[in-house]
Protein backbone atom coordinates (compact mmCIF):
# COMPACT_ATOMS: atom_id res chain seq x y z
CA UNK A 1 0.00 0.00 0.00
CA UNK A 2 1.24 3.65 -0.82
CA UNK A 3 -0.14 7.07 -0.02
CA UNK A 4 0.39 10.16 -2.30
CA UNK A 5 -2.29 13.35 -2.40
CA UNK A 6 -3.88 14.20 -5.97
CA UNK A 7 -4.71 17.73 -6.08
CA UNK A 8 -4.86 18.11 -2.22
CA UNK A 9 -6.40 14.97 -1.19
CA UNK A 10 -4.90 12.39 0.57
CA UNK A 11 -5.42 9.02 -1.08
CA UNK A 12 -3.96 5.33 -0.45
CA UNK A 13 -3.22 2.90 -3.38
CA UNK A 14 -3.61 -0.92 -2.75
CA UNK A 15 -2.77 -1.67 -6.28
CA UNK A 16 -0.10 -2.60 -8.46
CA UNK A 17 2.77 -0.01 -7.70
CA UNK A 18 4.08 -0.67 -11.91
CA UNK A 19 0.87 0.90 -12.68
CA UNK A 20 0.84 3.94 -14.67
CA UNK A 21 -0.65 7.02 -12.45
CA UNK A 22 -2.19 7.65 -16.00
CA UNK A 23 -4.36 5.21 -15.62
CA UNK A 24 -4.62 5.69 -11.87
CA UNK A 25 -6.25 9.10 -12.27
CA UNK A 26 -8.31 8.17 -15.21
CA UNK A 27 -10.14 5.39 -14.26
CA UNK A 28 -9.81 4.88 -10.47
CA UNK A 29 -10.13 8.50 -9.99
CA UNK A 30 -12.18 9.60 -12.77
CA UNK A 31 -9.97 12.47 -13.48
CA UNK A 32 -10.86 12.39 -16.86
CA UNK A 33 -9.30 15.59 -17.79
CA UNK A 34 -5.75 14.35 -18.73
CA UNK A 35 -5.29 12.96 -21.95
CA UNK A 36 -3.83 9.91 -23.18
CA UNK A 37 -1.81 10.63 -26.56
CA UNK A 38 1.14 8.21 -27.20
CA UNK A 39 1.22 6.58 -24.24
CA UNK A 40 5.45 6.48 -24.13
CA UNK A 41 5.98 9.82 -23.19
CA UNK A 42 6.34 11.94 -26.69
CA UNK A 43 3.07 14.26 -26.96
CA UNK A 44 3.10 15.48 -23.30
CA UNK A 45 -0.75 14.93 -23.49
CA UNK A 46 -0.69 13.10 -20.16
CA UNK A 47 1.05 16.09 -18.64
CA UNK A 48 0.61 16.68 -14.45
CA UNK A 49 2.51 18.22 -12.13
CA UNK A 50 4.38 15.49 -9.69
CA UNK A 51 5.72 17.89 -6.27
CA UNK A 52 5.04 20.67 -8.72
CA UNK A 53 7.28 19.34 -11.56
CA UNK A 54 5.75 18.14 -15.01
CA UNK A 55 5.72 14.70 -15.35
CA UNK A 56 4.47 12.58 -18.16
CA UNK A 57 1.40 10.46 -15.91
CA UNK A 58 1.56 7.68 -18.97
CA UNK A 59 5.29 6.63 -17.97
CA UNK A 60 4.94 7.30 -14.72
CA UNK A 61 4.83 4.27 -12.10
CA UNK A 62 2.93 4.64 -9.09
CA UNK A 63 5.71 3.63 -7.12
CA UNK A 64 7.30 6.87 -8.20
CA UNK A 65 4.40 8.72 -6.95
CA UNK A 66 4.54 6.94 -3.56
CA UNK A 67 4.50 9.85 -0.66
CA UNK A 68 4.34 12.93 -3.40
CA UNK A 69 1.74 15.46 -4.60
CA UNK A 70 0.26 15.28 -7.93
CA UNK A 71 -1.63 17.86 -9.27
CA UNK A 72 -3.89 17.16 -12.52
CA UNK A 73 -5.61 19.81 -14.48
CA UNK A 74 -8.73 19.48 -12.58
CA UNK A 75 -6.59 20.86 -9.42
CA UNK A 76 -4.79 23.51 -10.92
CA UNK A 77 -7.47 25.86 -9.07
CA UNK A 78 -10.88 25.53 -7.81
CA UNK A 79 -12.61 28.10 -10.24
CA UNK A 80 -10.18 28.17 -13.39
CA UNK A 81 -8.88 31.38 -12.54
CA UNK A 82 -4.60 29.61 -12.18
CA UNK A 83 -2.93 33.25 -14.64
CA UNK A 84 -2.28 30.49 -17.14
CA UNK A 85 -6.35 29.69 -17.91
CA UNK A 86 -7.01 33.03 -17.71
CA UNK A 87 -4.76 33.65 -20.45
CA UNK A 88 -5.42 30.87 -22.33
CA UNK A 89 -9.31 32.27 -22.55
CA UNK A 90 -7.98 35.33 -23.34
CA UNK A 91 -6.29 34.35 -26.25
CA UNK A 92 -8.88 31.22 -26.97
CA UNK A 93 -5.40 28.80 -27.28
CA UNK A 94 -7.45 25.43 -27.90
CA UNK A 95 -8.77 24.25 -31.26
CA UNK A 96 -9.88 20.56 -30.61
CA UNK A 97 -8.87 21.11 -26.72
CA UNK A 98 -7.37 17.24 -26.76
CA UNK A 99 -3.81 18.21 -25.93
CA UNK A 100 -4.73 21.72 -23.79
CA UNK A 101 -4.48 19.86 -20.86
CA UNK A 102 -1.24 18.94 -21.03
CA UNK A 103 -0.18 22.22 -22.71
CA UNK A 104 -1.53 24.16 -19.57
CA UNK A 105 0.32 22.14 -17.28
CA UNK A 106 3.36 22.29 -18.83
CA UNK A 107 3.11 25.95 -18.67
CA UNK A 108 2.33 26.39 -15.51
CA UNK A 109 5.55 24.13 -14.19
CA UNK A 110 7.50 26.24 -16.35
CA UNK A 111 5.90 29.20 -15.15
CA UNK A 112 6.59 28.17 -11.43
CA UNK A 113 10.05 27.55 -11.78
CA UNK A 114 10.52 30.60 -14.23
CA UNK A 115 8.19 33.85 -13.90
CA UNK A 116 9.88 35.41 -16.62
CA UNK A 117 10.99 32.89 -19.34
CA UNK A 118 12.84 33.73 -22.36
CA UNK A 119 11.90 32.44 -25.30
CA UNK A 120 14.45 29.76 -25.83
CA UNK A 121 13.48 28.82 -22.22
CA UNK A 122 9.58 28.70 -23.47
CA UNK A 123 10.71 26.40 -26.47
CA UNK A 124 12.29 24.45 -24.43
CA UNK A 125 9.76 23.33 -22.08
CA UNK A 126 7.03 23.56 -24.26
CA UNK A 127 8.69 21.31 -27.39
CA UNK A 128 7.27 18.48 -25.93
CA UNK A 129 3.52 18.69 -25.83
CA UNK A 130 2.39 17.89 -29.32
CA UNK A 131 -0.54 19.78 -30.62
CA UNK A 132 -2.20 18.36 -34.03
CA UNK A 133 -4.04 21.26 -34.18
CA UNK A 134 -1.26 23.54 -34.65
CA UNK A 135 -2.31 25.65 -32.05
CA UNK A 136 1.59 26.70 -30.94
CA UNK A 137 1.01 30.38 -31.63
CA UNK A 138 -1.87 31.07 -29.68
CA UNK A 139 -0.26 28.95 -26.90
CA UNK A 140 3.07 30.90 -26.80
CA UNK A 141 1.02 34.10 -26.59
CA UNK A 142 -1.04 32.62 -23.78
CA UNK A 143 2.55 31.82 -22.27
CA UNK A 144 3.48 35.86 -22.68
CA UNK A 145 0.53 37.09 -21.56
CA UNK A 146 0.76 34.41 -18.44
CA UNK A 147 4.08 36.12 -17.90
CA UNK A 148 3.25 39.76 -17.39
CA UNK A 149 4.25 40.36 -21.11
CA UNK A 150 2.54 41.36 -24.43
CA UNK A 151 0.90 39.31 -26.84
S1 LIG B 1 0.38 10.04 -23.40
FE1 LIG B 1 1.98 10.49 -22.05
S2 LIG B 1 3.39 11.63 -23.24
FE2 LIG B 1 1.89 10.94 -24.68
S1 LIG C 1 -5.89 21.71 -29.78
FE1 LIG C 1 -6.24 19.90 -30.93
S2 LIG C 1 -4.48 18.69 -30.52
FE2 LIG C 1 -4.02 20.61 -29.65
Amino acid sequence: MLTLTVNGRERRFDGDPSMPLLWYLRDVLGLTGTKYGCGVAVCGACTVHVDGEAARACMTAMADVAGRAVVTIEGLSAEGTHPVQVAWREVNAPQCGYCQSGQIMQAAALLASTPRPTDAQVDDAMSGVLCRCGTYQRIRAAIALAAGGAR
